[in-house]
């Protein structure tokens, strides 16, 4: 039985055949339209999300099946104290797959080791967000037509960021891979991103506070909003919080073919004025997101 709790548990090959098979799921709807007929997936979300968890339920509606779950631990018996190994052994009984987001980094992978059925990490606490990730690689393929061969520069809060922290772990894969971390001094990308994936796989990296100083080079900007749930203090949020507004006059020196990226949900990080810009491409990300989520149910239920 597979999981994906990490972007790491597939292979460069599996996630190419994911992306080509969401790819024909987006071409031939039709054909997917009852393969997980009698399958049930549960979504269990310790945390709030719109997008993980609607795509989620969305993408297994579209390939037939049934979903159930919870969008908020208040309403589960969580608020009574029973544990996460409990609330999956009960939840597996009911459902043949669990995509499962929980603030706690790693909780996905103690439930993954008590499971009968496959888990889902969708998201958690600041550390992963593999669907993301896999949302946000199927968006490069479509946009730019490849995987390698890409300046990617990652801004705004790279040091609570976890789908910034899944897609460079994905990305260092690829080759000819370049990276402008962009980011204020207290929201720089953890030192065991630097060190125990950027540096041991020899891979170009510049950081920068200015997101205007390489902008002529990028060819994918991937912007996220400062994790407000992450910090200890308010007053630390307020003062880095509107620290990055992308608008249309930093984007004046931009490649013409950049595609801006962000996982969403949007703070205050992109102006509005940028949505009509055709560079934009963050609001058809969230779109691929069903995409990509119908290829691994499939896969992870070895549906062919
Ligand atoms: N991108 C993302 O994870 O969005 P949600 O928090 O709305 O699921």
């Amino acid at each position: 039985m597979r999981n994906l709790i990490d972007i790491k548990d597939l292979t460069v090959e599996e996630i190419d055949e994911l992306i080509t098979v969401a790819k024909d799921v987006m071409q031939s709807p039709e054909k997917y339209a009852e393969k997980c007929k009698h399958k049930t997936l549960a979504t269990l979300f310790f945390e709030p999300s719109t997008r993980t968890r609607l795509s989620f339920e969305a993408a297994m509606l579209e390939l037939g099946g049934n979903v159930l779950g919870f969008s908020e631990a208040a309403s589960s018996s969580t608020a009574k104290g029973e544990s996460v190994s409990d609330t999956i052994k009960v939840v597996g009984g009911y459902s043949n797959i669990i995509a499962m987001r929980h603030p706690k980094e790693g909780a996905p992978l103690v439930a993954s080791l008590k499971s009968d059925v496959p888990i889902i990490n969708a998201g958690d606490g600041g550390h992963n967000h593999p669907t993301q990730t896999l949302t946000d690689l199927l968006t490069i393929s479509c946009e730019k037509g490849r995987l390698d061969n890409l300046t990617i520069g990652l801004c705004g809060d790279l040091k609570f960021g976890r789908t910034v922290h899944s897609l460079i772990t994905a990305m260092v894969r690829y080759s000819n891979i370049k990276f402008v971390l962009i980011s204020p001094e207290e929201l720089k990308i953890p030192e065991y991103i630097k060190e125990e994936i950027l540096e041991k796989n020899h891979i170009e990296y510049i950081e920068t506070s200015d997101i205007e100083e390489h902008m002529d080079k990028l060819d994918i900007l991937y912007m996220t909003r400062v994790q407000k749930e992450r910090f200890f203090n308010e007053e630390d949020y307020v003062r880095l919080k509107d620290y990055y507004i992308l608008n249309k006059s930093k984007l004046e020196k931009a490649k013409s073919d950049l595609a801006i990226l962000h996982p969403l949900p949007r703070v205050n990080e992109i102006a509005t004025e940028v949505d009509d810009d055709p560079r934009a491409c963050y609001f058809k990300q969230a779109r691929y997101g069903k995409f990509i989520r119908m290829a691994l149910i499939l896969k992870l239920l070895e549906i062919k």
